[in-house]
C-alpha cells in the first residue's frame, strides 16, 4: 500500500474519518434491536421525546470504532416520514469526522456541494460539537461532525442509554472499510467527480460491465478514496445486461440513488460468520461449484477451504495480497441496502473476481422476487 508523504492536513476536507451512519426507517426501536440481536451492537444513547426531542427517536448503536444511529419520524408529514415512504428503510447520513466542520461545509460548498445544513454548534453538561451538512447522491447527505472535545455519549441532544448487545454470539465487526452507492444510468461519472472535486479524492478503482457481468446483469464501477484509504466510496451505475441489473432493481425499489452496501471489516472473518449466522443473519450463499475451483483461483490461504465452503465465505486476490468477503440478503424487505462483510489479508481489491459467482447467486434470488 503506497502511502502519502504529507503529515500535515493541508485543507479542512483532507483527512476524513468515518463518524456515524444514521438510517431512517419505520421502527427505530426494532430496528435497534435487530442490529443489536442479529448484529451484536450494543446500545449506548438515545434522543426522543424523553429527552426534549418531540420529533423523532434516535438509537445511537456502537460496536468497536462502528456507530450507527436509527432514527425514525413520530409525525406524519415530516421529512424523515417522507424518507421512508419513498425509499424504504435505508441509510440518510453518511457521517464524517473532521477538524473544523464550518471550514469542511465552506470548502465543500465552494467547491459545489449542495449545502444541506449550516454549520451549527449545539452544547450540553459534556462539552460543544459543530455538525454541518452537504448533499451527494440521492437524497444521502454527509454530515461533517466536529467533535472538539466533547465527552458525552454521543452528541449533544443524547442522553447516554446503555443497552447490551443482545445477540447470542458477538461478531467482533470493527470499522467501515467502504461504503457503496448505486445511481443511475449513465451517473456513476458524474457521482465520482462529485469525490474527485469536493473531497479530492481520487480513483483506487474502476471495473466496467466487461468486468462485471453474467449472462443477465451488469454493472459499473468506480471506486473513490481519500489519500489513506481510510473512507472508500464505491460508485456503481447498472450496465445494459439481458435482463434487470441488480442495480437497476435497487434504482427501483429505493426509487432513486442511495447506499447499496456499507462494508463492515472484522479481523477474523471466519468467527464473524459463525457469529452472524448463529444470531440468524442470513447471506447469500455462493453455489458448491465455487469452491472446487476456489483453489486454482486464489491459489495457498490461510484458512481451510472446508471451512469456507462450510460459511459460504468468499476470496479474492490482487497482487498485494487476498481478502475474503460474504454479502448479507437485504437488510428490510425492500432488496436495497445490505452489509458486506470483511477481512483484507493485504488486499486493496474489491472483490472483482467474486462478482461473477455472487452475481449468479443475487441472480437466483431476483428470480424467486420475479424481478429479473
Ligand atoms: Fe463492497
Amino acid at each position: 500500500m503506497t502511502t502519502t508523504a504529507s503529515t500535515a492536513p493541508q485543507t479542512a476536507l483532507d483527512r476524513p474519518d468515518w463518524d456515524y451512519v444514521e438510517f431512517y426507517v419505520g421502527n427505530a426501536k426494532q430496528a435497534a434491536h435487530f442490529y443489536r440481536t442479529a448484529f451484536g451492537f450494543e446500545q449506548i444513547a438515545y434522543a426522543g421525546p424523553e429527552t426534549g426531542m418531540r420529533d423523532r427517536a434516535s438509537y445511537v448503536l456502537e460496536q468497536n470504532r462502528l456507530r450507527f444511529v436509527i432514527t425514525s419520524s413520530l409525525q406524519p408529514d415530516h421529512e424523515i416520514t417522507h424518507h421512508v415512504a419513498l425509499h424504504g428503510d435505508g441509510v440518510r447520513d453518511i457521517a464524517l469526522c473532521v477538524a473544523d466542520a464550518g471550514a469542511a461545509f465552506s470548502l465543500a460548498v465552494e467547491r459545489g456541494a449542495r449545502p444541506v445544513r449550516e454549520p451549527r454548534t449545539q452544547n450540553d453538561a459534556f462539552g460543544s460539537a459543530t455538525l454541518a451538512s452537504v448533499a451527494t447522491y440521492g437524497d444521502t447527505i454527509h454530515t461533517f461532525v466536529e467533535r472538539d472535545e466533547y465527552r458525552g455519549p454521543f452528541l449533544p441532544g443524547f442522553v447516554e442509554q446503555r443497552v447490551a448487545a443482545g445477540s447470542q454470539e458477538y461478531p467482533a465487526l470493527h470499522h467501515i472499510d467502504h461504503c457503496v452507492g448505486n445511481v443511475g444510468w449513465h451517473e456513476m461519472d458524474v457521482w465520482a467527480d462529485y469525490y474527485a472535486r469536493v473531497f479530492h479524492f481520487t480513483q483506487l478503482v474502476s471495473f466496467d460491465d466487461k468486468d462485471i457481468s453474467t449472462e443477465y446483469t451488469a454493472l459499473k464501477s468506480k471506486v473513490m478514496s481519500d489519500a489513506r484509504h481510510a473512507v472508500k466510496f464505491p460508485i456503481n451505475e447498472p450496465a445494459q445486461g439481458l435482463r434487470k441489473s441488480q442495480i437497476e432493481e435497487y434504482l427501483d425499489f429505493y426509487h432513486g440513488a442511495g447506499v447499496q452496501h456499507l462494508a463492515l471489516h472484522t479481523s477474523d472473518i471466519v468467527s464473524t460468520i459463525r457469529a452472524l449466522r448463529a444470531n440468524g443473519v442470513e447471506f447469500l450463499e455462493a453455489p458448491d461449484a465455487y469452491y472446487d475451483q476456489l483453489e486454482g483461483r486464489v491459489g495457498k490461504i490461510d484458512e481451510a477451504i472446508d471451512v469456507l465452503r462450510e460459511l459460504r465465505i468468499l476470496v479474492d486476490r490482487d497482487d498485494r495480497g487476498y481478502m475474503l468477503q460474504l454479502f448479507t440478503k437485504p437488510l428490510q424487505d425492500r432488496p436495497t441496502l445490505f452489509f458486506e462483510i470483511i477481512q483484507r489479508k493485504g488486499s486493496l481489491s474489491f472483490g472483482k473476481g467474486n462478482f461473477k459467482a455472487l452475481f449468479v447467486a443475487i441472480e437466483q434470488e431476483q428470480a424467486k422476487r420475479g424481478t429479473l
